[in-house]
């Protein structure tokens, strides 16, 4: 996939009913989603607990865009390989989840997929200087990851301005995850994030038989960017 900077919207599956994965994803996808975020999370470094590798390999066939896979877990190195053979096209692990999380973006890389790393609220973005040369993605989570529908931390919306100036002209995608909705979108997208995750804010109010509503619930976050 060729890199750009324009707004991409990820709907998290968080949010999607958990007893028709398939179907709601190819609702969102039919509905205008540029990716779909797949957020994994092990009781452990997170208090909430989501999908194996074998869930994510069912999602496999019904993604026709990008399978982006948020890892929350700790620790993180073995089971990346299992979650790439599973499938995941993006795979992003948190800066916080080990002391080498330099070797986890290289054992990302030794996959195959492209690499993210992400940021919880109290990381400092310097966390991830070092670690550049080796992402595709820095997600700067603007909620503690765990669960959604939570309320948007604006405090990081420095920290997406201060990483955009850090990236520079490097091909790297700046995500963010947590309480984005048409109120919050335009403030990251005009700090420089151009991957925006959203699980309420595309499936409230919608269902696999109401999917317009997942596409109406899009167009405004799209339309708020737009002004
Ligand atoms: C939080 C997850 C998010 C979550 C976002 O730990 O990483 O992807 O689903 O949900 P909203 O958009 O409802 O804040
Ligand atoms: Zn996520």
């Amino acid at each position: 996939m060729e890199f750009d900077r324009k707004i991409k919207i990820a709907p998290s599956i968080l949010s999607a009913d958990f007893a028709n994965f398939g179907a709601e994803i190819r609702a969102v996808e039919d509905q205008g989603a540029d990716w779909v975020h797949v957020d994994v999370m092990d009781g452990h470094f997170v208090p909430n607990l989501t999908f194996g590798p074998p869930a994510v390999k069912a999602f496999r066939p019904h993604v026709k865009t990008v399978m982006d896979v948020h890892l929350m877990i700790a620790p993180v190195d073995a089971s990346i390989e299992a979650y790439a053979e599973a499938g995941a096209d993006m795979i992003t692990a948190h800066v916080e989840a080990g002391p080498h999380p330099h070797r986890t973006l290289q054992a990302i890389r030794a996959t195959g997929k492209r690499a993210g790393i992400a940021l919880n609220p109290g990381t400092p973005v310097e966390a991830v200087e070092y670690l550049l040369d080796l992402c595709d993605m820095v997600l700067v989570m603007t909620v503690n990851p765990g669960f959604g529908g939570q309320k948007f931390i604006h405090s990081q919306i420095d920290k997406i301005a201060r990483l955009r100036g850090m990236i520079g002209d490097r091909p790297i995608h700046i995500q963010v995850d947590g309480g984005v909705d048409p109120v919050t979108a335009p403030l990251v997208a005009r700090a420089g994030a151009d991957v925006l995750v959203a699980g309420s804010a595309v499936f409230r109010g919608g269902s696999v038989e109401r999917a317009d509503v997942y596409g109406a619930n899009m167009r405004a976050i799209r339309e708020a960017i737009a002004g």
